[in-house]
């Protein structure tokens, strides 16, 4: 098959991967690079479980190939931290237990942590009262940006706790 060869800069680490051009990121990132942290739920852009920051900003992994993604910087939640060295969104995420079987647990730490930085950037939801107010993040305001992220456990209420946690 035509393969393709592509540097990708993951979790700061820049790798060569020699693959196959329709491949998509998600699927470079777990079977290329073997970071399995990123799920893949439905493979169509619905659940959120592949989500990963790109550049800063979120987005399903298996919406977009690995080779548009050259030069870009990749952070998947392995890395936001380790279990020694936890990113502040994940120790939230274990103490308000915003999981259950935990499968999309890495997309929607990804996507929280996009969320806190979107709203520190000033951009709307489309339930966004009054942005300059501090972030005294509304349930609904939570939900409405996460919405992207599925949790077939139905731990909403868990997880939102635990992004306002963080948000303070
Ligand atoms: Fe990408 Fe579901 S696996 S959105």
């Amino acid at each position: 098959a035509n393969r393709h060869s592509v540097q990708l800069r993951v979790n700061g680490q820049l790798h060569a991967v020699d693959l196959d051009p329709r491949t998509t990121l998600l699927d470079a990132l777990r079977e290329h690079l073997h970071l399995t942290g990123s799920k893949k739920g439905c493979d169509q852009g619905q659940c959120g479980a592949c989500t990963v920051l790109v550049n800063g900003r979120r987005i399903n992994s298996c919406l977009t190939l690995a080779v548009m993604h050259e030069g870009d910087a990749i952070t998947t939640v392995e890395g936001l931290g380790t279990p020694d060295r936890m990113h502040p969104m994940q120790a939230a995420f274990v103490d308000h237990d915003g999981f259950q079987c935990g499968y999309c647990t890495p997309g929607q730490i990804c996507s929280a942590v996009a969320v806190l930085d979107e709203i520190s950037a000033g951009i709307p939801s489309h339930v966004t009262v009054d942005l300059a107010a501090p972030i005294a993040l509304s349930e609904t305001e939570i939900r409405e940006r996460m919405s992207g992220n599925i949790c077939r456990c139905a731990a909403y209420p868990n997880i939102i706790e635990a992004i306002r946690t963080v948000a303070g």
